[in-house]
């Protein structure tokens, strides 16, 4: 091990994982400005990686051209107030990255091992000081195993729709609840049954169910854990 990858391991990091819709993206931001932390979130990657598949036309069965996009992503974050920008190849993708079939196509190449190999070291690299909040469905068993602390953050299908439906209403997208719920089912199942890197919570995480809370009690609930 190098000096600098001691270094690297010395900061502090916190996972949040879960299904879609549990509430990790909006905790995950609020945990890193309260900290003053980095953040991560992983999604992203793999919505971005699905916006350059769909632009190279690339086909499902040909996984090894899958990994070959996820390794030479041209992307790049910027924030702008408390908005991300994100930008694929030059381009500002921030609100196609948010489309349901970003999500679902995100969900269906995060199956394949090479694409998610390709886009380890790349989530690694967000490890800086102070720290990092890390969002995602394997941040605390793959990513960061050795995180100081590893929330699993979890609500019931039906809620998480009813989340996603305004959420996505507000944004102006047509969507209809009950095919929403089906998605996110169906997404919940791959996700979670997939032979690499599958949805579950680390041994050592702490699991919390919003579907009763508010978005405040989550939030106190994990700074009365760190
Ligand atoms: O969190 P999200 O909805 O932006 O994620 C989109 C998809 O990306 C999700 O259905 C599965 C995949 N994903 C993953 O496999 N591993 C991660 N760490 C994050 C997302």
């Amino acid at each position: 091990m190098s000096a600098s990858d001691s270094a690297v391991s010395d900061v502090p990091v916190i996972t949040v994982d879960g299904p879609g819709g549990s509430g990790k993206g909006t905790i995950t931001t609020r945990l890193a400005n309260h900290l003053g932390w980095h953040f991560l979130d992983s999604g992203a990657l793999y919505r971005l990686t699905a916006l350059a598949v769909m632009k190279n036309q690339v086909p499902l069965e040909d996984e090894n051209s899958l990994g070959e996009v996820a390794a030479n992503l041209d992307i790049r974050f910027d924030t702008s107030g408390s908005d991300v920008i994100s930008w694929l190849d030059g381009e500002n993708v921030s609100d196609s990255l948010r489309f349901e079939e970003t999500g679902v196509l995100a969900s269906k190449i995060a199956v394949i091992a090479v694409v998610r190999s390709a886009l380890t070291e790349r989530q690694r690299r967000f490890r800086q000081p102070p720290g990092l909040v890390a969002d995602g469905r394997d941040m605390g068993t793959v990513i960061f195993p050795d995180a100081k602390l590893k929330i699993f953050l979890t609500a019931s299908a039906q809620i998480r729709a009813e989340r996603r439906y305004k959420q996505l209403k507000e944004k102006g997208e047509s969507v209809n609840l009950a095919r929403l719920f089906r998605e996110i089912q169906a997404r919940d199942l791959r996700d979670q049954s997939r032979s690499v890197a599958p949805l579950r919570p680390a041994e050592d995480a702490v699991i919390i169910d919003s579907t009763g809370l508010s978005i405040d009690e989550v939030f106190n609930k994990i700074v009365s854990l760190i």
